[in-house]
């Protein structure tokens, strides 16, 4: 089976990033799952974008945590993809909103790690009821108190244990956490036994992100879960079932060849 295709910040390399564009082109697209990223702006509104910072996507400065959402919304989300029309700030309700009508895996990255965001946890996850789409979602943090967090709160949410370093037995951490998967960087892949030893414990694997042909095949080879990846439309076709014919399946490369 192939692994899971997730949209990373929407198709991100078709449409810029975090935006409803990016979203509805990742539907459009057919892809599993989407990737997004919470912030929450100073009159408490939970939006998505990446940065604590509009520096990087607006081109000027401000917190997303300092500003309200009507000031927000005066920034061009747009900024680094000139050849995109002008983009505002979506909302987390928006996004939810878009995917109501479909099956999509949704992976809501909590970002509150720098900025700690007292009581995201319940805000996200009572948006996330209150659009009924809580068989749908994943949450994620590089924040291990709020993965902590998520797990007092509802027990039953699905969560990812979020980390770039590589770590040779991130399950023990995971179990500290109450993850139910592991969302590891591509780095990690080169851990011994990474996905084996996932599953062996119960745990899935989302890898991030993986946007090379050479990538995908490593992921298909090693039965991880799901691939979190900017170039969805690509990774789609290269697991389409023809393709997936002319390669060998999970496990022929490594074998003794007996
Ligand atoms: O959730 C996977 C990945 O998105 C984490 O890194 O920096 O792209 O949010 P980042
Ligand atoms: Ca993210």
């Amino acid at each position: 089976m192939r692994p899971q295709v997730w949209a990373h910040r929407g198709a991100s390399a078709e449409a810029p990033e975090n935006s409803l564009a990016a979203f509805a082109k990742a539907i459009e697209i057919g892809v599993d799952g989407i990737e997004l990223d919470v912030q929450r702006t100073a009159d408490g509104i939970l939006v998505v974008t990446h940065d604590e910072t509009t520096d990087r996507v607006t081109g000027q400065s401000g917190s997303i945590a300092q500003l309200t959402l009507a000031q927000l919304r005066q920034f061009n989300f747009a900024a680094p993809w000139p050849d995109q029309p002008a983009t505002v700030l979506p909302t987390l309700d928006e996004v939810l909103d878009l995917c109501r009508a479909t099956s999509l895996r949704i992976n809501i990255e909590l970002k509150n790690s720098e900025v700690p965001y007292r009581g995201m946890e319940k805000h996200v996850l009572d948006r996330v009821l209150a659009f009924g789409l809580q068989d749908q979602v994943i949450y994620s943090s590089f924040n291990p108190f709020s993965l902590w967090r998520l797990r007092w709160i509802a027990p039953e949410a699905p969560r990812g244990y979020l980390y770039s370093e590589v770590r040779p037995r991130p399950w023990l951490a995971a179990a500290l956490t109450g993850a139910t998967a592991l969302h590891p960087s591509l780095a990690n892949l080169d851990v011994p036994g990474l996905v084996e030893g996932a599953h062996r414990r119960g745990l899935a694997v989302h890898v991030w992100t993986v946007d090379e042909p050479g990538q995908w095949e490593h992921c298909h080879q090693l039965a991880v879960d799901a691939i979190i990846t900017n170039r969805p439309r690509e990774a789609l076709a290269f697991f389409t079932p023809s393709q997936l014919r002319s390669r060998p399946q999970p496990g022929q490369l490594f074998s003794s060849g007996r």
